[in-house]
């Protein structure tokens, strides 16, 4: 029997409406001189308020670490019901998804998500609205994401609970953020930071990528997400001018990338659409931790397309809360 030629999974209809739009405003917004129509993506990227009395058994607010780079992250606490003493929750830093070009930490479907780990989690989640590309290029997002764990480190935030335990300090993302959470992770290992420690790193589905064509990017090009035109326009705005795919923030364990063995790298769970183009990419990336004498785990949804994880219709999203809730548990657990 020949190989499934299908692009995409059999999706329900809202999911499926939901990516074919993202998909054709982020293509008539992004134009062919890498810049990006903001009035016009915004017209259509609707924001959700924080809110400081809880919707869904969460609390919200938002906090300014830099004004002059409009640098701020979203806090979501989950109500504890009375019980909550001691420092037992752990937070997690979170890099929302959207090329590295688009939505921000407060868009409508973020919010929900950010809200739903935060309940389903047990954890307190801080949402940064890193700045975009291609305005602001690689390092930048690199640079507000360590920021914003040095300011949480140093600062007395007025609405962080006491039950957030920063000895139990978790970077994740998803697509472009999963990158990103990479890259801090990377840039936060250099710090010396006082009361917080990195102790794991969720990758859901990263954005990763480089000059060769694998096998998957070839096969699903027809995929609703992320077919090769689109990501390839995404590095071009990302990436530093004159840079290739083959960039360490592109291509981790590439030509160009550095050698992490030697570093005390956190335990990383890496999240594998079958699906996905993206997927032989996220395969190389654990395997490339693993090489490097790292933890890493990697788990597979083999019916699951790009951004399967926001949508509360595909039954993988609840399963995939279920593996991050044992990966922080665990991980938690030997510190
Ligand atoms: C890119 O194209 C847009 C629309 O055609 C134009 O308004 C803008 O000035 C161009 N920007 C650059 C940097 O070339």
């Amino acid at each position: 029997m020949s190989q499934n030629p299908k692009a995409s999974p059999n999706l329900p209809w809202i999911p499926r409406l939901l990516m074919t739009f993202l998909a054709f405003l982020v293509d008539l917004t992004r134009r062919p001189n890498i810049t990006v129509n903001r009035r016009l993506f915004n017209l259509f990227d609707f924001k959700a308020p924080a809110s400081k009395k809880p919707n869904n058994g969460v609390a919200t607010s938002d906090i300014k670490v830099d004004p002059s780079r409009n640098l701020w992250f979203r806090l979501y606490t989950p109500e504890t019901h009375g019980g909550g003493g001691g420092a037992c929750m752990p937070v997690v830093l979170y890099f929302h998804g959207g090329g590295f070009c688009y939505l921000a930490a407060n868009s409508f479907s973020f919010d929900r998500y950010c809200r739903r780990l935060a309940r389903e989690l047990r954890a307190v989640i801080v949402s940064v609205n890193y700045r975009l590309a291609p305005e602001h290029r690689h390092p930048c997002q690199r640079e507000d994401g360590v920021d914003v764990l040095k300011f949480i480190d140093e600062t007395n935030i007025e609405n962080l609970p006491a039950y957030a335990n920063l000895k139990q300090c978790f970077i994740a993302g998803d697509s472009a953020g999963g990158n990103l959470a990479h890259q801090v992770t990377l840039g936060a290992i250099e710090k010396k930071f006082r009361k917080l420690k990195i102790v794991g790193l969720i990758a859901i589905q990263p954005l990763l990528g480089g000059e060769e064509r694998t096998e998957s990017e070839i096969r699903l090009q027809k995929s609703t997400l992320m077919p090769m035109h689109r990501t390839d326009w995404m590095w071009k705005a990302f990436l530093p001018q004159g840079s290739n795919r083959d960039h360490p923030a592109t291509n981790i364990f590439g030509p160009n990338s550095v050698d992490i063995s030697g570093l005390n790298f956190p335990a990383t769970m890496v999240v594998v659409g079958g699906f996905d183009p993206l997927q032989d990419w996220q395969r190389r990336y654990y395997d490339g931790l693993k090489k490097s004498g790292k933890e890493a785990y990697l788990i597979e949804y083999p019916n699951c397309g790009h951004s399967f994880y926001v949508h509360t219709q595909i039954p993988e999203s609840f399963l995939l809360i279920e593996e991050m809730k044992n990966f922080i548990g665990l991980q938690s657990a030997y510190q």
